[in-house]
């Protein structure tokens, strides 16, 4: 069984092929630039993104990840923005907007969606925390400032121990589970 991810990112595809590999579905890795629509549903926009991808991966089956942070004291910010946050405000902006404040907890979401060309199919992970007071060491994007809940590390400092139970992996087990029954 194989599929291909599709994404810019070289992180999430080490992620994505060490957690699918584990369920006998091999990935190879497309790094394509896709267009990403504007929406508030972080549902609808990974829908589009399969469906530009399957187009430009050469029509098979495909699979793409879209990834949102979400704030509480902030109302769920940056989360669909969290890329653009990421590369304007990044980890220093996002503790600067929560100097003060006690409420600390944040989730990430992760949406896994399918297109092969007829069959569209989300999975979705989500893993609970806080956010850190200070932006640590490791990892990528909004790792060093994300302590989850299982741990009193952020996922940056955790490593490779950040697989285990992350939003993707969530995702991808569900992922995982539905491609198998197909
Ligand atoms: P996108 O789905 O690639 O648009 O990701 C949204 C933003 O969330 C990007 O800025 C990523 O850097 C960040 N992000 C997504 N997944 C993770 C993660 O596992 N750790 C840290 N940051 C992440």
């Amino acid at each position: 069984m194989a599929v291909t991810f599709a994404s810019t990112n070289q992180n999430k595809y080490r992620e994505v092929q060490s957690i699918l590999s584990t369920h006998g579905i091999s990935v190879d890795f497309a790094q394509v630039e896709l267009i990403e629509i504007q929406s508030d549903s972080l549902e609808e926009i990974a829908k589009e993104k399969a469906k530009s991808a399957f187009a430009k991966v050469g029509r098979r089956p495909v699979i793409v990840e879209d990834d949102g942070l979400y704030v509480d004291a902030l109302k769920g910010f940056p989360g669909q923005y969290s890329s653009h946050a990421f590369n304007t405000i990044g980890n220093e902006g996002i503790l600067k907007l929560l100097v003060g404040s006690k409420d600390r907890l944040a989730h990430f979401r992760s949406l896994i969606a399918f297109f092969d060309g007829r069959t569209l199919s989300i999975s979705e992970g989500r893993v609970a925390g806080r956010i850190s007071d200070r932006i640590t060491e490791g990892g990528w994007g909004y790792d060093p400032i994300f302590i989850p809940d299982y741990a009193d590390l952020t996922f940056g400092q955790l490593r490779e121990g950040k697989s285990k139970y992350s939003h993707r992996r969530k995702a991808l087990e569900k992922f995982a589970q539905w491609y198998q029954k197909r």
